[in-house]
């Protein structure tokens, strides 16, 4: 499971050993959708240089000597072949990776989209704690997030930028009336924007009864908050208990079973209507149960179960469709937040959104006269075989295993924001990965293989790059951090220097189509497409090893107090999403418990301590400086 957060790792080597001709731009529309340049291959040379460094950070010298023998092996041997393929894919293609990458890192992957491949998303805490205030709540979430719709598809949105250089804004149409089908072997992505009648439901989901509500009126304006009030109303009096067999469980599942019940369940005319109602559904909003954080746990971190899992099939598992792109999760308490399908768009365009619903929020921005609902609330039925009821019950365990087996733990560091590092004159990001390196390190003794994600939305139909850590200058630091007897703390405060100076200028590569990861995926597949041999370095071990993320990481900023979490994306992993803010940093750190050797409580401990200690360093060896 990898998804732009590192979470296809596993996913990647299972992918690999179907037929790769198989999948290769199957299911991808490929649009030519901006005047961004495209993405160009990269240069042999620079990859297998950080190839190397990445290496020797985690290797002993015997075995790096190894490594560059095998490296020196692949470049007299198999590059030139394979750059010579790559760059004729290159020309040829707009975005020679994403339709690779479509494929690879998500519609192949046969693994349950919660909670490794689909994030949760958590808005801050509204001041509603009644049945009423849930369905205000859930009706305004539902118009602000029409209204962006609407600023989406008719390219109103202000474009995104990463410094000067402006960013494919592509996935801000995909994320409304976007459903991942699923079929046996691949899933089939069914993009909102490709239909060409006028969408204008939603699908709320409330008991695990689901029903098809209007959200747009003919002539594309949103309902007002009372007709979407009242058709709310509407479907909570239709959905007093629990559905006996909620089918949307399954699509927690992986996904060759639930392709199987979906093909099963499309043996019934109704039930098609009832799919394809589901399928061009705008997006989803799921009215959820009340419930309690376990023991141990803040109603925090309860909000981010809700928002990845659904808190197991007797609680809200059953009152989710994870197919849909976009499901907006709406408690009884206040606490409220979003599902959402990865497949069609990495997190900041989400993270965009959900800051625009905070910002209608604060502005008290909601139409509430105007276009009344012209079409009745409509129950969705889904008739069900006892072999299908079967599965219901399969998967009900299945998500109840996985929900009580994620450890996840919300965490706010408050004793500074990206202030510090910025007035220390380093990189905020790269000084957080650091604190990462060195966390992982006190707790395990060794240095974490780290998967960041780096966006490639300056090129045309861009996706993901990996920024790769430990490098052997992070080694450096973290080494220094802890020897015993203590380095000097000039010495330290160099080695965290180079060390994130050495993680920005890899950034820039990342971000400028010079990263490491996606070339060599690239090679390895178009070996695989073409029948020529898979070269000897990807069945290294290096290369094993440099695939075994035990930190999988993710950056989503945003304006509004709004945090982003995902699993860990293999099982000895911890997967951390952040949002590094001013004046406070906030992470989400999930592990499995079944490891027993992670803790994602520990790590925030750590994690604490770390950047407590970077910033002592910082401090001491400035305060000594300055008295020379
Ligand atoms: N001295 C002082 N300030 C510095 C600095 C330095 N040496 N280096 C950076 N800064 C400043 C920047 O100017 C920026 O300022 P701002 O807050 O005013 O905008 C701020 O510090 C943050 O910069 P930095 O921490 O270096 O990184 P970034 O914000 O550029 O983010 C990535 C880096 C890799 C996370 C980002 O480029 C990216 O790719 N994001 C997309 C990730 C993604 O897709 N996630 C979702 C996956 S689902």
């Amino acid at each position: 499971m990898l998804k732009c957060h590192g979470l296809m790792r596993p996913q990647i080597s299972q992918v690999m050993k179907q037929s790769v001709n198989a999948l290769a731009g199957n299911h991808v529309v490929i649009r030519q959708s901006s005047d961004l340049p495209k993405l160009p291959a990269p240069q042999p040379i620079k990859t297998l240089k950080h190839f190397l460094d990445f290496a020797q950070a985690l290797q002993s010298k015997k075995e790096f000597e190894e490594t560059k023998s095998i490296v020196n092996d692949f470049v007299s041997n198999d590059m030139p072949k394979l750059q010579g393929l790559l760059q004729k894919r290159a020309d040829a293609l707009p975005n020679w990776l994403t339709p690779w990458w479509l494929n690879i890192a998500y519609l192949a992957a046969r693994t349950p989209l919660p909670v490794v491949t689909s994030p949760g998303v958590m808005f801050p805490k509204f001041d509603f704690n009644t049945p009423e205030g849930q369905l205000e709540y859930a009706a305004k979430i539902s118009q602000a997030a029409i209204k962006f719709y609407l600023l989406a598809k008719n390219d109103q949105l202000k474009p995104d930028m990463s410094g000067k250089s402006p960013l494919d804004m592509s996935q801000y149409k995909f994320l409304f009336g976007t459903t991942r089908v699923p079929k046996v072997g691949v899933d089939e992505i069914k993009y909102g924007c490709d239909y060409k009648e006028k969408l204008q439901h939603i699908v709320v989901i409330r008991n695990g009864h689901l029903f098809q509500v209007q959200i747009l009126d003919n002539n594309e304006q949103p309902l007002s908050i009372s007709a979407i009030t009242q058709q709310l109303e509407k479907v909570v009096a239709e959905s007093q208990t629990p559905n006996p067999h909620p089918v949307g469980i399954v699509s927690s599942d992986g996904r060759d079973k639930w392709a199987n019940v979906y093909t099963s369940l499309k043996k019934d005319n109704n039930n098609v209507k009832s799919l394809e109602t589901i399928e061009k559904a705008l997006f989803v909003v799921c009215l959820d149960k009340a419930s309690d954080p376990p023991v141990g746990y803040t109603e925090k971190d309860e909000q981010s179960r809700q928002a990845l899992h659904g808190g197991g099939s007797k609680v809200n598992s059953c009152n989710r469709w994870f197919d849909k792109t976009i499901q907006f999760v709406i408690g009884t308490n206040g606490y409220t937040g979003m599902t959402y399908e990865h497949t069609p768009a990495e997190g900041p365009p989400v993270g965009a959104l959900m800051d625009y619903i905070c910002d209608q929020f604060d502005a008290n921005a909601f139409t509430s006269t105007g276009p009344s609902s012209g079409s009745s609330v409509q129950k969705l039925d889904i008739s069900t075989n006892e072999e299908v009821n079967k599965r219901i019950a399969k998967s009900s365990k299945n998500m109840d295993r996985i929900a009580e087996d994620l450890d996840i733990v919300a965490f706010t560091f408050k004793p500074y924001g990206k202030n510090f590092p910025k007035s220390s004159k380093i990189s905020p990001d790269s000084y957080i990965q650091m604190a990462y390196q060195l966390a992982f390190y006190r707790i395990h003794s060794s240095l974490p293989p780290t998967y960041e994600t780096a966006t490639l939305r300056k090129f045309t139909e861009g996706r993901t790059e990996n920024i790769r850590s430990p490098s052997t200058e992070a080694a450096s630091f973290v080494k220094k951090m802890v020897s015993k007897p203590p380095t000097p703390v000039s010495e330290i405060h160099d080695a965290l220097i180079n060390a994130t100076n050495t993680h920005k200028k890899y950034t820039v590569d990342c971000m400028n189509a010079s990263g490491m990861d996606r070339h060599l995926l690239a090679w390895k597949l178009i070996a695989s497409e073409n029948n020529l041999p898979t070269p000897e370095l990807f069945g290294s071990n290096i290369y094993q090893q440099l695939n075994h993320f035990q930190v999988s990481t993710s950056q989503v900023p945003t304006r509004h107090f709004i945090q982003m979490c995902f699993g860990p994306s293999a099982v000895d992993c911890y997967g951390i999403c952040y949002n590094p803010q001013e004046t406070e940093l906030h992470f989400m750190i999930s592990t499995f418990k079944s490891y027993g050797s992670t803790s994602s409580k520990k790590f925030a401990k750590e994690l604490q301590k770390a950047l407590i200690d970077m910033k002592s360093v910082i401090n001491k060896s400035t305060k000594e400086m300055s008295k020379l």
